[in-house]
């Protein structure tokens, strides 16, 4: 069995990644430091899938450790980097933590990655680098823009870091893939997004809302250039996101891949609102939703949502869920946490 090393596989997407490499047939390997996790995960990937992962609570902003990771692991047939922080509000008061926790760590992952014989690199990427983009779909080729937040930025200074080791190393084989809105849990509800404390993306309070653990949703602005006037995301079902880093990985460990360093927008492609999405939650919970429209949230981009072509062509993969299909997993996974 090929291993693969997956850091940051007991968070959100890293664990529904775990879940579905296994059913591929790889043996996996998660490094996390329970930053933003707990180690309950674990047991929830392995009700689902049988199989253990072995497991490190290893932080990966000790270089030490992560080389004496590396030395006891030579086989290592692949490299799928979650770990990382993602509060962008958090990341405007605490720049340098996140320039810590976000680069240092894949610079020493890059350092002993790119040592292995033939581990290809597949990086957590976000739509945030395009920023407000000036078109609509937006497709890979879509300018990067000055980051909003030292978060973003951490990913366009990733995806730099990556890119220019590749060009360094012809050898080393990379693939950056640009999430577009995560959301949702695995069909079982056995693992799901678990923030910490105060949820700050739309689905995760929204559910807290539904389930009486938040008095009432706050909707950041409807005097947005849209429909209804909120703003606009491509929300992709979590499990969908997770089979395509399956599908990267393969494409890597395979050769199929044209050029050593490749990037790929991770969406549905199709657009929705903040009250859409509200909706939704109201038509698959059959109950109503506690809202009101506040101020805009600064920082907001208007409108983002994916070019999907490239996916579909090169990986011959499509997110299969709807959004009604993804949030009432993501109920389902509310319900059962209570
Ligand atoms: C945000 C980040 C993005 C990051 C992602 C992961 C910004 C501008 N973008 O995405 O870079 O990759 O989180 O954490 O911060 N909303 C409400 N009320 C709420 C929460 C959200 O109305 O309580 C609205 C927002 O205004 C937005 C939409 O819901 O229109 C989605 O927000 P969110 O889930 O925070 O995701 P992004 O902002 O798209």
């Amino acid at each position: 069995m090929k291993k693969i090393v997956v850091t940051g596989g007991l968070g959100f997407i890293g664990s529904h990644t775990v879940v579905e490499l296994q059913n591929s047939g790889f043996e996996v390997i998660i490094i996390d430091n329970l930053s933003n996790s707990t180690i309950s995960v674990l047991d929830g990937i392995v009700s689902i899938t049988g199989q253990i992962p072995t497991f490190y609570n290893t932080d990966l902003k000790q270089k030490a450790d992560v080389e004496a990771f590396f030395k006891g692991h030579n086989d290592i047939a692949g490299v799928i980097h979650f770990a990382a922080s993602k509060a962008v509000g958090e990341s405007v008061n605490e720049p340098l933590l996140y320039y810590e926790n976000n680069i240092n760590t894949l610079v020493y992952m890059l350092q002993n990655t790119t040592q292995l014989a033939h581990a290809p690199f597949i990086f957590s990427s976000s739509c945030t680098v395009y920023g407000e983009a000036k078109a609509l779909p937006i497709s890979e080729t879509s300018p990067i823009q000055p980051a909003l937040s030292p978060y973003g930025n951490t990913k366009q200074i990733g995806e730099e870091i990556i890119s220019d080791v590749c060009k360094a190393n012809t050898n080393f084989n990379a693939i950056a893939l640009r999430y577009f809105n995560p959301i949702g849990s695995h069909e079982s509800a056995k693992i799901g997004e678990l923030p910490l404390g105060v949820p700050q993306n739309l689905v995760p309070f929204i559910m807290q809302t539904g389930a009486g653990i938040r008095e009432q949703l706050s909707v950041f602005g409807d005097t947005y250039a849209t429909q209804d006037g909120t703003c606009i995301r491509d929300y992709i079902h979590v499990v969908d996101l997770a089979k395509a880093h399956v599908i990267a990985l393969k494409r890597l460990i395979d050769g199929e891949n044209t050029t050593n360093y490749e990037v790929f927008n991770l969406g549905t492609g199709q657009g929705s609102s903040v009250l859409e999405v509200i909706k939704s939650f109201e038509r698959v919970s059959n109950q109503s939703l506690n809202y009101k429209i506040v101020d805009k949230r600064e920082g907001d981009v208007v409108a983002a949502y994916a070019n999907t072509t490239k996916a579909k062509d090169v990986l011959k993969w499509t997110a299969q869920s709807s959004l009604d299909d993804a949030m009432r997993s993501a109920w389902k996974w509310q319900q059962q946490l209570k």
